[in-house]
């Protein structure tokens, strides 16, 4: 059985754990959930639920489609059993068509969040769901925390809802028990994630981002190092420096390392960690505001996908850089039309305080260099920009290489987050010409947002290093309801991408 370390922000408790019972009658447990399709006949129960009709009287179909149930993702029903099973309760959710015995990792994974969601409050839910192999075990053990996951420290009235209690995957998979114990390694790291992500700016500036850091990295295993205001400046990181300069919560660069003695490869992954972004000078509108304290979404996810590669003891070796700075406005705020030079050397022209997180992080990407990475990839809260092409829920990725830009939108889609290729085409350089400096840090023409942010990150990657960049804008933070495994607000996007792609060069 493993335990989700506390979160540090709410007391995030839910457990996981395997049982190869297949006798969903007698189980004893609170609720039990089972899968169920639509067919040409009415509903059809999903495997894991055998035995169940025939313990209903053959009433499951008849009573699910009376209630309106029709099988397809998404869909849940509670039905009480009157003590025809030992769970006092019945939760269908549907799967829609998959077929029978080949399920897709991320259905299994969005049902089993899907029931967890909504039996908050409840102490012990079975899931017996589709788990023949191990990978659908710890599909549902994954989907099943994630979906549990509540965010309360806020919260002070009397009858707040814990979250689900004790999650058991019914499943006598071999290699199932490996399998779920990862599953609860990352999700304890996306939930630390979102509490960080859900985390008032009040409660969490740069500094204190940076001791987290330094105690839960500590914790898992890895050494963390923490460069102050002082420290960036004298080590010019022009970038960190000047994003930071107009906040009384002055700007850090934390830097993550964790190393295996045989691994072969190094990965380097760089994040955006603007606890706050408010636009600075060139101040953000009302509406665009109230959010943007998940522009940390980013050193997030690096954040969390280091703790768990030092968990997971993955055998390659990691570090990360966590860009961290509060964007603000005041007396001592950069201007539009300052310059800067970056830890690169090269020199930036200000045109947009707003457009701050490629500052921050050409400073962190060119610092990743000195780690000689086999490839370094940035994760950033980027840009409206990429909203406006792909969406809440898809996030861009953009690459020095075809290979590796195909590679990391696989291996996004095989950990369950979406993500797509997007191209950097050359003619857009042209506009980042400044003036005055070597490069601005905005381009006149507002279309192609994305793409302009990218190109100006590629300016600053080390000669020969292997680059991807991950623009997570909507991504990170849901404004919507919840859906799936997933929660309003933070969500902590790209946190598996990370670990995925950490386990593919541990390969
Ligand atoms: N943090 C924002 C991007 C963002 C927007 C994240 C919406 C999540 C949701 C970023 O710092 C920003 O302000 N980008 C500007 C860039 C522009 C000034 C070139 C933008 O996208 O408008
Ligand atoms: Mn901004
Ligand atoms: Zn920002």
């Amino acid at each position: 059985m493993r335990t989700a370390p506390a979160g540090l922000a709410s007391a995030y408790v839910t457990t996981v754990r395997l049982n190869p019972s297949d006798n969903v009658v007698s189980f004893d447990t609170e609720a039990l959930v089972v899968g169920v399709h639509p067919g040409p006949d009415g509903l059809r129960a999903a495997p894991g639920a055998e035995g169940l009709d025939e313990a209903l009287g053959g009433r499951l179909a008849a009573t699910l489609g009376a209630m309106g149930v029709k099988g397809t993702p998404g869909e849940i029903a509670k039905v009480p059993t009157f003590g025809a099973l030992t769970a006092p309760l019945l939760v269908a959710v549907g799967l829609g068509d998959a077929p029978e015995g080949d399920y897709d990792a991320e259905v299994l994974r969005r049902a089993a969040g899907t029931a967890t969601r909504a039996l908050a409050g409840t102490g012990r839910v079975a899931l017996a769901l589709p788990a023949a192999g191990a990978e659908q075990a710890a599909a549902l053990a994954l989907g099943g925390l994630l979906g549990a996951y509540s965010f309360t420290r806020y919260r002070t009235g009397a009858e707040q809802t814990a979250p689900v209690g004790e999650i058991t995957v019914l499943s006598r998979a071999e290699g199932a028990e490996a399998a779920v114990d990862r599953a609860a390694t990352v999700a304890a790291s996306v939930s630390l994630v979102r509490d960080l992500v859900n985390t008032p700016p009040s409660d969490l500036w740069p500094a204190r981002f940076a001791e987290i850091a330094e105690q839960t990295g500590a914790e898992a295993g890895l050494s963390v190092e923490v460069l102050d205001e002082k420290a960036l400046k004298e080590g010019g990181y022009g970038g960190i420096v000047a994003v930071g300069q107009g906040s009384v919560n002055p700007p850090r660069l934390v830097r993550l390392a964790y190393s295996h003695p045989e691994a072969a490869k190094t990965v380097a992954f760089v994040g955006k960690g603007i606890t706050f972004d408010s636009g600075g000078l060139s101040l953000k509108p009302t509406a665009s505001m109230d959010w943007m304290k998940s522009d940390m979404g980013g050193a997030g996810a690096v954040f969390g996908a280091l703790v768990a590669i030092a968990r997971l003891g993955l055998k390659v070796n990691a570090v990360g850089y966590l860009c961290l700075a509060e964007n603000m406005p005041s007396g001592t705020a950069q201007r539009p039309s300052d310059v800067f030079t970056s830890y690169a050397g090269k020199t930036v022209e200000v045109l947009d305080t707003d457009a701050e997180g490629r500052l921050v992080l050409i400073d962190g990407i060119a610092r990743a260099g000195e780690d000689s990475p086999d490839l370094i990839v940035d994760v950033a809260t980027l840009t409206g920009a990429q909203i406006v092409a792909l969406g809440w829920r898809t996030a861009g990725v953009m690459a020095g290489d075809d290979e590796l830009r195909e590679e990391v939108v696989r291996i996004a889609g095989e950990q369950g987050e979406s993500a797509w290729g997007m191209p950097l085409p050359e003619e857009l350089r042209k506009g980042l010409d400044s003036p005055v400096a070597d490069i601005a840090n905005l381009h006149p023409e507002r279309f192609g947002g994305m793409l302009t942010a990218a190109i100006f990150l590629r300016e600053f990657v080390p000669e020969g290093v292997r680059w991807a960049h991950i623009d997570m804008a909507g991504p990170a933070f849901n404004k919507g309801e919840p859906h799936g495994y997933t929660p309003k607000g933070g969500t902590g996007a790209i946190t598996r991408t990370l670990v995925g792609l950490a386990e593919q060069y541990a390969r």
